[in-house]
């Protein structure tokens, strides 16, 4: 546009012109460009505000002689309308799909769902050792067995060969029921219980509580968890046995473990061994938890004495097989820094689940039916 405006000769509008159709080329594209209304906020101060590209050219009206004030005044003022129009209608456009968005979130909520489950809490670390060494023996073939901790005096002592008379019930003194019933000592007696139910060859580890009578100190408890295992089957024997336990103990501890062997003596065994490993609190060098030894009594051990095996109904000529007893709640304490055995049992969870010392995994989904055999 050039030439005369309102009858206002000379009057040339064309270098002015071409900027404004620049903005407005720019404002079109980039209003366009703009995803939410915030930017299409600052868009508009950029192109309309005071200081903005408009803005600036209706500053220089004032340098135009006065005759073109008027033409010039007007057609920014027509540029600055249509540019409104343009950001007011990119406006309706994304607050049209802003509400489109959030009616359909609210269509795809579904309150009926339950709520998602955060992992919370940990593990107590008796438990968090179980699923380990349950995990460790059904990859080695194992299977997990539970049985009752109201046991009956024959399973518990008798079919151990531990009869009325012998010396070895003294060390296992507990608790009696009126019926003659006991709380199970060890978890010994699923030995016999798993013999029964299914023969040989035979491949059990049973995790449970056991229950002794005892004087409660930092290293004593009336109520503790053992691992029981029983492994019979063709030509096993001792080297078979110390294998497992290394096994056992490595992985558990994540370390390469130093056992000791020592000869144990237990009625259900001949050979007894007691299978130590050196002490992680003092890392060997001797410590009131491992009275000044540098050892800790973990795993009694033996080849089934073969009284066990037949009261199990295990033919002796054909089958030999090892067992242990592992102390559950002594391989807790030794894994997680425990000193003193009574936190276990108490009801105070703040040392258990204290962020200094890791007291087990976070509670997850444990595989398989072997959570059945949790006590
Ligand atoms: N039942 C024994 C106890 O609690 C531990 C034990 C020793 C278990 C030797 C065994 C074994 O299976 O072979 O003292």
């Amino acid at each position: 546009m050039s030439g005369s405006v309102s009858g206002v000769a000379s009057v040339n509008l064309g270098d002015l012109t071409e900027e404004i159709a620049r903005i407005e080329r720019d404002v079109e594209s980039n209003s366009r460009a703009a995803s939410d209304i915030d930017a299409l906020r600052t868009l508009e101060s950029k192109a309309l505000g005071k200081e903005g590209a408009l803005g600036a050219l209706l500053v220089t009206i004032k340098s135009y002689p006065p005759q073109q004030r008027g033409p010039v005044g007007r057609a920014l003022n027509e540029a600055k309308v249509r540019i409104q129009g343009v950001i007011d209608g990119r406006r309706k456009e994304l607050r049209a799909a802003h509400d489109d968005a959030e009616s359909q979130r609210a269509a795809d909520f579904d309150p009926t769902l339950p709520g998602r489950l955060e992992p919370m809490g940990a593990l107590h670390p008796v438990t968090a050792v179980q699923w380990e060494i349950e995990r460790i023996f059904e990859r080695l073939g194992f299977t997990v067995e539970t049985g009752p901790e109201l046991e009956t005096e024959h399973n518990n002592f008798e079919a151990l060969n531990i009869p009325s008379t012998h010396p070895a019930r003294d060390m296992q003194d507990t608790f009696w029921i009126k019926n003659g019933m006991v709380l199970r000592t060890h978890t010994s007696p699923v030995q016999y219980r798993s013999m029964r139910k299914f023969g040989a060859p035979l491949r059990v580890i049973v995790p449970g509580r056991c229950f002794r009578y005892e004087t409660i100190d930092a290293s004593h408890e009336n109520t503790f968890h053992q691992v029981e295992g029983l492994m019979i089957d063709h030509d096993i024997s001792i080297p078979n046995l110390i294998a497992m336990a290394k096994t056992l103990l490595n992985e558990v501890m994540k370390r390469e473990v130093e056992v000791r062997v020592r000869p144990g003596y237990f009625p259900f065994v001949e050979p007894g061994i007691e299978i130590d490993m050196n002490c992680e609190i003092c890392g060997g060098a001797g410590c009131a938890t491992c009275k000044q030894s540098g050892w800790i009594e973990i795993l009694p051990a033996g080849m089934v004495h073969p009284n066990v095996l037949k009261a199990g109904g295990i033919d002796t000529a054909e089958f030999t097989g090892f067992a242990f007893g592992l102390g559950l709640t002594r391989l807790a304490m030794m894994k997680y820094g425990i000193r003193d055995i009574r936190v276990l049992n108490s009801g105070d969870l703040r040392p258990l689940v204290s962020p200094r010392r890791l007291s087990g995994p976070v509670i997850a989904p444990h595989s398989g039916d072997s959570a059945s055999a949790h006590d």
